[in-house]
């Protein structure tokens, strides 16, 4: 016991501790009777120790290790995650506070949308569980975004979630605040890091392109996030919302019809145009395709009975921002609607269109 605490930095009295509550116990004996540990029980000592290290309670610790579905690879993977998490976290920080640092020094202020601006990740702290349910990669949205990229070899994905919409091709570099939607990418994704678009932790034209993808609309403070994305990069691609038009909420039949409630929700959203003038871009539309495969708010156009579905809305921000009652209102309308046939009276001209102008744009310097 005493060349095992020496050799895992722990003190005899933990070992024993550790060997009382039963989460490490020496399971060998020496040739003279003394009990030992063998090299299985070093194996999850070492576990233990690393779990611990990263802040888990010993419950919580005993509760992994004897988790009968992973193996001795799958902790390590684990671990290997937790660590990389803690220091991608650890270096936007110490980026964040440079920065804020050298502002300071030149006497700048440094805005609170500059500071909060990791906060815009608390929303999908919220609801980010729910995502991968019905949001993933859809190839003719994915086509026209990796057409905007051109040559770009290097590419930052701001608001990155669980990678959608990142090519593979390319050497890439997510930035996502949210630990919750950083925790369901998917193994051997981009190396993603914790930070917000209003503070990017990078050097001026890091990348050859940045992108962002459904997610300017969520950010304090999208016009820095814009101007931070073109500082790092030689290129900017952003998939947004035209809210330019007076009319805009009419484009779709579930803001025109039954839920008024968003045009609040984008009120201080900025113009497209004004986001286009402060990055010099220009600006495409993007259709939605009537089968589209990532079920973003305006996904299923010409699918109505999917947003009764509760799994589907739960992966739209969209319903969580207009609130329960708003929402409750509008699914039992369209419900009654779907069912008296209402719906396809008002909706004929959909039917059979392939593609439809929402109003989400690219934007594309
Ligand atoms: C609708 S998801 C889009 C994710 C991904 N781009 C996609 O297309 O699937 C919006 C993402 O923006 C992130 N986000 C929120 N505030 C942010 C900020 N200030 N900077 C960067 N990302 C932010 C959220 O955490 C969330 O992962």
């Amino acid at each position: 016991m005493g060349r095992v605490a020496g050799l895992s930095g722990v003190s005899v009295r933990t070992l024993h501790h550790y060997d009382e509550i039963g989460i490490v116990r020496p399971s060998t004996r020496t040739a003279s009777g003394y009990r030992a540990y063998s090299a299985d029980d070093m194996e999850r000592l070492r576990e233990v120790l690393a779990y611990r290290r990263l802040g888990f309670g010993l419950r919580e610790v005993a509760e992994l290790v004897d988790d009968p579905s992973t193996d001795a690879v799958a902790h390590l993977r684990r671990l290997r995650g937790l660590m990389l998490e803690r220091r991608d976290r650890a270096e936007a920080m110490v980026a964040a506070i440079d920065r804020e640092l050298e502002a300071r020094a030149k006497g700048l202020t440094v805005t609170p949308e500059e500071q909060l601006g990791m906060l815009g990740a608390r929303l999908y702290d919220a609801i980010g569980g729910a995502y991968t349910a019905t949001r993933r990669t859809d190839p003719r949205i994915a086509a026209q975004i990796w057409g905007a990229l051109g040559d770009a070899r290097t590419v930052l994905n701001v608001g990155a979630g669980t990678g959608s919409y990142e090519p593979g091709d390319r050497d890439v570099t997510a930035v996502e605040p949210s630990a919750v939607m950083r925790g369901q990418r998917p193994a051997g994704s981009a190396r993603c890091v914790a930070a917000a678009a209003e503070s990017l932790p990078f050097e001026d034209g890091s990348f050859d392109a940045a992108m962002a993808v459904s997610t300017v609309h969520h950010w304090g403070d999208p016009m820095a996030g814009l101007r931070e994305m073109r500082r790092v990069s030689r290129r900017v691609v952003v998939l947004t919302f035209d809210t330019d038009e007076p009319e805009w909420q009419d484009r779709f039949w579930l803001t025109r019809d039954y839920l008024p409630e968003f045009g609040a929700v984008l009120e201080d959203f900025p113009s497209l145009a004004g986001m286009a003038e402060a990055i010099g871009a220009r600006t495409e539309p993007v259709p939605v395709p009537w089968d589209c495969a990532d079920g973003l708010f305006e996904a299923y156009w010409r699918r109505p009975g999917a947003y009764l579905e509760d799994h589907v809305r739960r992966a739209m921000s969209v319903w969580t921002r207009v609130g329960p009652e708003a929402e409750r209102r509008a699914v039992r309308q369209l419900g009654d609607d779907l069912d008296s046939g209402r719906w396809a009276e008002r909706n004929r001209d959909l039917t059979g269109l392939e593609a439809a102008d929402l109003g989400l744009r690219l934007l594309m310097t």
